[in-house]
């Protein structure tokens, strides 16, 4: 049996499921279109390297792989180690802009690398990636994060109340839980911190995150601790150290306004009112 001619109608029952802006599409536009997405094109990362067991200073190497257009900068990383290097080391957990922990510095800016496409890195040159800038690398992309979490516990980043325990949830207005809910977004991932020019000339600053960490808790009604944190962070190397450069606020990959939080502390010190 000869096989069926496409039909005008089988053209148009396709076309019924096209959106309507698609449906009109002239056939050479939709076929550039659809190039633009889909094509592969090679990208180069120079990415620093540091091993402790064999190298005694950081180097760097390049490597070339084949990425889509939509591939994130994380799925070029994974070609590079599943592909050619097997021995390239970074952490990454949830690869959705949640966990926090592949943060990196790509093209000298502070990133989540899960949440990078790989067309928005200027990809025709080589891209560079590092580890983020201020603690101590143990190797490749990773970095000790212990120093960044240490200051995060020492603003006391939990509820504390006193009293018996209440029977029923603690209530709050919603113009009271709007004081902090910017901070409540934050995800652990250091970026800001290791953004900070302050932090990189001196490790004893407690950086933009810890702060965060403190106003998440120092203006929730529900909290009693407010003027421990407060008297925390009005030590030598708490938020009077920040400059305001707002290098933390454009590095933030969850939009909080660190720069704005940190202004707010200070205020909180200054007139001893959150
Ligand atoms: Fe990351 Fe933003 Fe939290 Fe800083 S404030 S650790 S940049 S999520
Ligand atoms: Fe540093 Fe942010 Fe202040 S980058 S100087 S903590 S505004
Ligand atoms: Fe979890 Fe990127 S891997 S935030």
């Amino acid at each position: 049996m000869a096989a069926a001619e496409p039909s005008a109608n089988a053209e148009h029952t396709q076309d019924a499921f096209l959106p309507s802006s698609r449906r009109e599409m002239p056939e050479a536009e939709e076929h550039r279109r659809l190039e633009r997405v889909s094509k592969s094109f090679d990208i180069t990362l120079k990415i620093r390297r540091f091993d402790p067991d064999r190298d005694t200073e950081p180097h760097w190497e390049n490597y070339t792989v084949s990425v889509e257009p939509t591939d994130r900068l994380l799925d070029a990383l994974h070609k590079v180690k599943w592909e050619i290097d097997g021995s390239l080391t970074f952490r990454r957990s949830c690869a959705h802009g949640i966990c926090g922990s592949d943060a990196m510095r790509i093209n000298g800016r502070n990133r989540l690398a899960c949440k990078t496409l790989v067309r928005d890195v200027n990809a025709e040159s080589e891209v560079t990636v590092e580890p983020m800038k201020g603690l101590p690398v143990l190797k490749d992309l990773i970095v000790d994060m212990e120093p960044f979490f240490e200051a995060y516990r020492s603003v006391m980043p939990y509820l504390v109340t006193s009293g018996n325990e209440p029977t029923r949830e603690r209530l709050q207005t919603p113009e009271q839980r709007e004081r902090f809910d910017d901070t409540t977004k934050c995800i652990l991932c250091a970026a800001c911190t290791t953004s900070c020019p302050v932090y990189w000339s001196d490790g004893e600053y407690f950086g933009p995150q810890a702060i965060v960490g403190a106003h998440r808790f120092i203006f929730d009604s529900r909290d009693e601790a407010a003027e421990q944190r407060l008297e925390i962070l009005n030590d030598r190397e708490g938020v009077w150290r920040c400059r305001t450069t707002f290098n933390c606020t454009e590095a933030c990959p969850r939009g909080i306004e660190v720069t704005k939080a940190i202004q707010e502390v200070k205020r909180a010190l200054i007139f001893r009112r959150v």
